[in-house]
């Protein structure tokens, strides 16, 4: 059974990203996964503050150890002004380099109110998780108007969107589970 990290890549309170991230989390269970969800809500920004590259800071090293112990995450990503949310760069950025994203699977799931789903961002964070050598899942969904498809009742309300939700799920888990041996 891998164990993936959903992580929601915003610090935004009350984010569609975290409800979303939860729904994704559900889903990877009932197929079989271990799953958690890691909010960047919870990232130790203060303790960067200053441009504290390479140092070891120990609260920053939990959180980054809660994401990265897995067999492989799911990104959970909004559009902000055409890009990701800044808090998920200043957590990539704080990573240990190079090795933290090497062969690690990584699934996309872009979500926006506007009409593009988040392609822009998902597309950016695309590039640099490929230029750390993470295994990028080629299944993506980009949910669009996504405060009129998706609510915590009911979870995704547009078939089409919700049947690319249950098929990346399940074969992201199966993914995951295929490479899990690569890593490290
Ligand atoms: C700083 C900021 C910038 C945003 N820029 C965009 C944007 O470029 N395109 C878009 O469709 N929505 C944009 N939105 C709206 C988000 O898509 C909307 O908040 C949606 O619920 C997803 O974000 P969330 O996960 O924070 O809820 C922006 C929201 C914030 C807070």
């Amino acid at each position: 059974m891998p164990k993936i990290t959903v992580l929601s890549a915003t610090d935004r309170p009350g984010s569609m990203a975290l409800k979303i991230s939860k729904f994704t989390a559900e889903k990877l269970i009932e197929q079989g996964a271990e799953a958690q969800v890691v909010s960047l809500e919870d990232y130790p920004l203060q303790d960067v503050v200053g441009g504290k590259y390479g140092q070891d800071i120990p609260s920053v090293k939990a959180f980054n150890d809660n994401v990265l112990d897995a067999d492989g995450v799911v990104m959970v990503v909004p559009e902000y002004n055409g890009s990701f949310p800044g808090i998920l760069k200043v957590f990539i950025d704080y990573l240990p380099f190079p090795e933290s994203f090497e062969k690690l699977p990584i699934a996309f799931i872009g979500e926006a109110a506007g009409a593009f789903g988040s392609v822009r961002s998902v597309e950016q964070l695309q590039m640099i998780c490929n230029y750390r050598n993470a295994y990028l899942f080629p299944e993506r969904i980009f949910l669009q108007r996504v405060n009129k498809i998706f609510n915590e009742k009911d979870g995704i309300t547009d078939e089409f969107s919700a049947k690319l939700m249950n098929s990346l799920i399940a074969n992201f888990v199966s993914f995951t589970d295929r490479n899990k041996i690569a890593r490290s």
